[in-house]
């Protein structure tokens, strides 16, 4: 029988997985079908019992439901546990399994351009959930030392507790921003236009520095508009969700996700709009 992979988000229409998801099913030959499933307001239960009984074979859970979907799993995997929070459950014979690919993604894209060693001083600016994803692949396969740094402060002291990492504000964040060999943007400020909106500026930054920033669409955002000018070698967030995405894949059916076709197919979905 047709196997079943689906989405759930609320919203879900812009999600641009099925498309990727349905490419790399045809090129490796599956019989199967890769969804959107828009999950209104107080039906997660529900869907997540229809799934079950449909015997789904995995879905993505992308916001707001990433930490609702816990108590319906039967398993964990610890990186997933440490950020209390899934994006990809894998069923196997009816049994649910949550994994977190966003971390680990990111981790990809980031070591394409080089590797990461004991070395590096990586900043993180912000302390939400892809944060916490970033953080925790970095804290799980890298020696980097790492710094989160956030607007409430607190949220970021809660992410390092236990561990010999460090929390700062946005201000000193800004004003020792020629330690750090690598710098992460993960905060929706990113999204708007305004240099005033950055998190933190970038005047003081060393040449050569890797800034990132997880957004995608702008492919440039301001805060990385700031750090070319200030000789940094940028990246945008599409490395991160097209190998999250794969990461995904690869969990589901065991084979390796064409990333240059998910790419291709991506970057023509954003250039259509
Ligand atoms: P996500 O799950 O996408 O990471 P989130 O959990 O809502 O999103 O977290 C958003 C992050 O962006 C937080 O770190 C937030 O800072 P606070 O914890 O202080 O709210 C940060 N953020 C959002 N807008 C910001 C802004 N204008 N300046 C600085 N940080 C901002």
């Amino acid at each position: 029988m047709k196997e079943l992979y689906c989405v759930i988000g609320n919203p879900i229409a812009h999600s641009l997985s099925p498309v990727m998801h349905t490419a790399l099913l045809e090129q490796n030959k599956i019989d199967a079908s890769f969804v959107p499933f828009l999950i209104k307001e107080g039906t997660f239960t529900t869907v997540m019992e229809g799934l079950k009984a449909l015997g789904i074979s995995g879905f993505n859970i992308t916001s707001p439901f990433k930490e609702d979907i816990l108590p319906f799993l039967d398993e964990l995997d610890p990186e997933a546990e440490s950020c209390g929070a899934v994006n990809t459950v894998v069923s196997q014979n009816g049994r649910w399994k949550g994994f977190n690919t966003d971390g680990i993604g990111y981790l990809e894209g980031l070591q394409d351009i080089r590797a990461i060693t004991e070395a590096d001083r990586i900043l993180i600016v912000g302390a939400g959930g892809a944060s916490k994803a970033i953080f925790q692949a970095l804290t799980h396969h890298t020696d980097a030392r790492l710094t989160v740094a956030n607007r409430t402060l607190e949220k970021a002291v809660q992410m390092v507790e236990g561990t010999a990492h460090k929390a700062i504000s946005l201000a000193d964040a800004e004003s020792q921003i020629a330690n750090y060999t690598i710098v992460i943007q993960t905060t929706s400020s990113g999204l708007t236009k305004e240099n005033a909106n950055l998190p933190i500026r970038l005047h003081d930054l060393t040449a050569g520095t890797i800034v990132s920033d997880i957004i995608y669409n702008p492919a440039q955002t301001p805060f990385l508009k700031e750090a070319k000018a200030y000789g940094a070698v940028t990246q945008n967030g599409l490395p991160m969700f097209v190998n999250q995405a794969a990461i995904a894949f690869e969990l589901w059916t065991g084979k390796k996700a064409d990333r240059d076709l998910m790419r291709e197919i991506v970057l023509k979905q954003l250039g259509g709009k």
